[in-house]
């Protein structure tokens, strides 16, 4: 692919994923020209209709896996790439937990050969898809980017460890632009209701069981615990609107084109939302009923997480936008578009 008016032109490992998929949306609405390598292991191929019909626009797409290094030069060679934005990586905490050495091997053995790949490509502009976890059991809140890693299970472990490798490679390579974007809770859909969250199998996270409770696809929600020190006893987080998430990859690519090193930033509202609120508000706007029960805690949840924004905005003068109402009108838009998914 050859740049068109200056366009800058970005490979988006993973980028058919759910936060991938919403970031390529705002990109290509930015005037950059995408190319995306995803493996489909927990997305599918049909997005990138759904992008295109967004935007007009249909990413270049390579299918595969970034461990494999014939296909990253295939990829360096044929197109001209300014960055890299590293989504690809396997995601669920419980997952993770039985299944660590795979964890290791996809999302840490990955990025090693992604990373590697990439150098001798002369390519050394990077934003890595870190994710809060790595913060492990808050010592204060709200969180900041000083605050102490510990990593509380495999998948956490996995991000941790990457963030390691690239602080060292940004000091054997000070020519490195790297820009580590540590994720809150995303949820929500873009305003179309084409692209959302769609995970394989049972979900793991609180919004997808929200809404396959509300659509009757489950019986009940269960709300893994009511005796946290929080207002309502229910686990509080910092959920954030997806395409405000995108925005901040944006804001972090055009920081990284004039910055060299790491620079860590949190992604999130800076607010902090309890289970129930999140059901109370998406019963509200969507004038549906959540029907749920208290469960006993779920082992590694910690009570209370949210960030401290003030960084994003100081340094990228991005902030989010959208509050909770928004995301859950969003996300019931996708599912009740799209009740089974993607199929
Ligand atoms: C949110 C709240 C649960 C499901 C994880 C990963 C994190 C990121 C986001 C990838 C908690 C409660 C949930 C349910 C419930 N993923 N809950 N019933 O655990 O904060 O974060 O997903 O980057 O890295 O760790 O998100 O959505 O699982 O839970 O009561 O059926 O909802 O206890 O308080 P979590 P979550």
């Amino acid at each position: 692919m050859f740049r068109k008016n200056n366009n800058e032109i970005i490979l988006l490992t993973g980028g058919t994923g759910f936060i991938g998929s919403h970031t390529s949306v705002a990109l290509i609405e930015n005037g950059y020209e995408i190319v995306v390598i995803d493996n489909l292991s927990n997305s599918n191929q049909i997005i990138l209709d759904r992008v295109e019909k967004i935007t007009n626009i249909r990413p270049k797409f390579y299918k595969g896996d970034v461990r494999d290094e014939i296909l990253l030069n295939k990829i360096f060679s044929e197109n001209k790439i300014d960055a890299v934005i590293h989504f690809a990586g396997l995601k669920s905490v419980k997952e993770s937990v039985n299944n660590p050495d795979s964890y290791h091997d996809n999302n840490v053995g990955g990025s090693s050969i992604l990373m590697r790949c990439m150098n001798e490509a002369g390519i050394s502009r990077f934003i890595f898809s870190s994710s809060a976890t790595v913060y492990g059991e808050p010592d204060y809140l709200p969180i900041d980017e000083e605050h102490k890693r510990s990593a509380i299970n495999p998948y956490g472990k996995t991000k941790l460890d990457i963030e390691d490798i690239l602080i060292s490679l940004a000091k054997k390579n000070p020519n490195w632009s790297i820009g580590i974007l540590r994720y809150f809770n995303p949820i929500g859909a873009h305003d179309s209701g084409l692209i959302g969250e769609d995970p394989r199998g049972l979900p793991d996270n609180l919004m997808p069981f929200i809404t396959n409770v509300a659509l009757g696809n489950i019986d009940e929600l269960k709300i893994y615990g009511n005796d946290y020190p929080t207002h309502d006893g229910t686990g509080i987080r910092d959920y954030i609107h997806v395409m405000d998430l995108a925005e901040g990859h944006l804001e972090a690519l055009r920081h990284n084109k004039k910055s060299s090193g790491v620079h860590f930033f949190n992604l999130g509202t800076g607010k902090g939302t309890s289970v129930l609120d999140l059901i109370k508000a998406f019963e509200e706007v969507n004038k549906v009923k959540i029907p749920y029960s208290y469960e006993k805690r779920r082992s590694g949840d910690v009570f209370s997480s949210f960030a401290d924004v003030s960084k994003a905005k100081k340094i990228l003068n991005w902030k989010t936008k959208k509050n909770i109402t928004l995301m859950c009108e969003d996300s019931w838009r996708w599912q009740t578009k799209n009740p089974k998914g993607y199929i």
